[in-house]
């Protein structure tokens, strides 16, 4: 494992003891960053598992971000948008200000008040970070909906949540395509009696149908007032639900609150991208999963930072988009995917060697693991091998990055494919099936032995699940459900899931949500769903169905018919790159299907033991089927 040094290699041992010896007492010094109407009485109530941070205190996230920003930097952009077909729009913190003030005016008048949810399904404008801070301002509770998602995942999301209002655009661009998000929400809300409104954006400014329950966001942002008070909301007050796939057929709705959160991502946002306020930070995510939450909305904003927002997709109109934008932007801050990299790459380096990207002094990756290959080209070809690289683990439910190299508070060896040390205040260990910590070098499950200030509180309405999810495998500690193993220095490498969670292109898709979708196809009667190792997006799907009896289609129509079902009820991420037909699924004798060991035939892993196993015929036909894929691969990349 090799290193690569940056810097003097000093640990910041003094803030890694102040933590370790009284990681509360730590996290209440990180938590006075922030503006607080009132402070807390208590700075933990931890009730397994239930944490509720800086019990008493009073805060708002919209304050945090924009309020505090009016006296010294209401000029100082904080978003410089630039839209897929090339328009671009700047907006100041001023701006963004008033912005939110009217659009939480906008929310009362609908009669929204605190608590209530209010669904955003929008492309990456700013009028999305805008609804979400007027929501944060008058205490509703955001639940953003990724703008890929179709129909009749929306409707099962807004539906959990019960949103009154749904707020999104008459269309957006992916692609250089139209995708006229409108229609989809129309199909989503009919029957949907507790939506009350549907507010819409024109984005695209095509002609839509308009019904009872529309409002056009700019009608209603006219001669509203532009001065909204921002609301005194407990710590734990939940900020947002954000809904994510899990081992279930159906996805979880993370709930996050507000103080504990803003802690963790404005010490995060600090120590991991070494923030200045001369800086121009570029996050290539979409706000409709985590890592736009966190490090394109809250993050930085909470330290008044200059960001650049790309609506669009990467590769638009051709690979060369996002070296434009950090050329054209100056950007110094760089944060993007394992996915992208490895797409960038495969078109080689004389693209990103035509543009000038040396104001670049920091690079980041986050969702997947980075492959040390792809690390070493990030570093020479991106980074000049002058930036540091952080290679951030985390999910959607620890809120903020947890492992990470630190550049803001101390600089150490980089190795190329670990995410390093987990950040001061964290206790993060590689356990065993028995909940003992395993040797170094020993791949283990990856654990959380405290509560953290970013945490989830809970799932929405469902505490029990919340339990069973991560706190049941082991006794007060949170189950992460990746792998990892910890080095003789002590650093973390990420190795995958260790559960039924796929990770494609860095988007996490639950096999069970897959294969749920499957059977109720009136063909299928069975139906398993696992990863196998893909060049680009990390992992890509393979579907196996089992056919009912007397099914008389052929294949090819089957197929066809299988991925648009996926595609309507899930959305087009969840597409397999491949559905195979077989006559029966590796089974218990109990009934249940082995993924265990489609995973191993897939990673080409030794089976393990088939004692238990109903239908040992079952694993040849598998078996041959991903052969003939080994090598149908092999050949295209010969
Ligand atoms: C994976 C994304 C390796 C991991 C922020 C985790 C990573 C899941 C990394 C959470 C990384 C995220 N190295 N694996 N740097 N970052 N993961 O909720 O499997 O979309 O459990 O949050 O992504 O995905 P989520």
């Amino acid at each position: 494992m090799s290193e690569i040094n940056i810097g003097l290699g000093n640990h910041d041992d003094k803030t890694r003891l102040e933590a370790k010896s009284n990681y509360v007492h730590f996290w209440e010094k990180q938590a006075k960053n922030l503006f607080w109407f009132s402070p807390w009485t208590n700075p933990l109530d931890w009730n397994p598992p239930f944490a509720k941070w800086f019990v008493g205190g009073t805060i708002n996230a919209s304050y945090n971000t924009l309020d505090i920003h009016q006296k010294n930097k209401s000029d100082k952009p904080a978003i410089f948008w630039e839209g897929e077909n090339g328009e671009s729009r700047i907006l100041t913190y001023h701006d963004m200000w008033i912005q939110v003030q009217k659009f939480a005016n906008v929310l009362k008048s609908l009669g929204v008040k605190k608590g209530d949810r209010v669904t955003i399904y929008l492309p990456m404008i700013p009028e999305l970070p805008i609804s979400m801070l007027a929501c944060a301002r008058i205490g509703a509770i955001h639940t953003v909906i990724f703008s890929g998602f179709s129909a009749s995942s929306i409707k099962d999301r807004i539906t959990d949540s019960k949103s009154k209002i749904v707020i999104t655009a008459d269309g957006g661009y992916r692609r250089g395509n139209i995708i006229y998000l409108k229609q989809v929400i129309d199909e989503a809300i009919v029957k949907l009696d507790f939506v009350q409104n549907v507010i819409v954006i024109e984005r695209i400014k095509n002609k839509i149908k308009l019904s009872s329950k529309d409002l056009m966001w700019n009608d209603l942002m006219n001669n509203i007032s532009n001065v909204c008070v921002a609301e005194k909301l407990d710590s734990s007050h939940p900020l947002y639900i954000l809904y994510t796939s899990g081992t279930t057929g159906k996805p979880k709705g993370v709930l996050h609150g507000t103080g504990g959160y803003l802690t963790h991502l404005y010490s995060t946002f600090k120590w991991v991208f070494d923030i200045k306020d001369s800086d121009i930070f570029f996050c290539t995510a979409d706000i409709g999963w985590v890592t736009g939450h966190s490090y394109i909305v809250y993050g930085p904003l909470l330290h008044g930072a200059t960001q650049v927002m790309y609506e669009g997709s990467p590769d638009f109109p051709d690979i060369s988009r996002i070296w434009n934008i950090i050329q054209k932007y100056k950007i110094t801050l760089f944060y993007t995917t394992p996915t992208a990299l490895r797409m960038f790459m495969k078109f080689g380096e004389k693209i990103p060697n035509s543009f000038d990207l040396s104001t670049l002094r920091l690079l980041g990756s986050v969702g997947e693991p980075i492959n040390p290959e792809v690390w070493k080209w990030y570093f020479k070809t991106i980074g000049k091998e002058k930036c540091p690289i952080v290679d951030t683990w985390w999910q959607t439910e620890t809120g903020g990055i947890m492992i990470s190299a630190l550049p803001g508070l101390e600089t150490i060896p980089l190795k190329p494919g670990s995410g390093t040390l987990p950040i001061p205040g964290l206790d993060i260990s590689v356990i065993d099936e028995y909940g003992k910590d395993v040797l170094p070098n020993t791949k283990g499950y990856l654990v959380i032995k405290n509560p953290w200030p970013g945490m989830l509180l809970t799932l929405w309405k469902d505490d029990e699940k919340y339990y069973e999810a991560y706190w049941s495998k082991y006794k007060n500690c949170y189950y992460a459900g990746d792998y990892a193993l910890q080095d003789t220095d002590g650093y973390f490498w990420l190795l995958g899931r260790a559960d039924d969670v796929l990770k494609v292109s860095g988007h996490r898709i639950g096999t069970a949500e897959l294969e749920s979708c499957l059977v109720s196809h009136t063909d299928v009667s069975e139906s398993a769903v696992c990863g196998i190792p893909d060049e680009i997006k990390g992992e890509a799907i393979i579907a196996f169905v089992v056919l009912k009896q007397n099914v008389q289609k052929n294949n090819m129509t089957l197929q066809n018919e299988l991925l648009l079902k996926i595609r309507n009820d899930i959305g087009a991420i969840a597409t397999p790159a491949q559905i195979y037909f077989v006559s029966v699924l590796p089974k218990t004798r109990s009934g249940k299907i082995m993924r265990r060991l489609l995973k191993a035939i897939a990673n080409k892993e030794i089976i393990g033991d088939t004692s238990t196993l109903e239908n040992v015929d079952s694993i040849s036909e598998i078996q041959s089927i991903f052969e003939q894929l080994q090598e149908s691969i092999q050949k295209k990349s010969e």
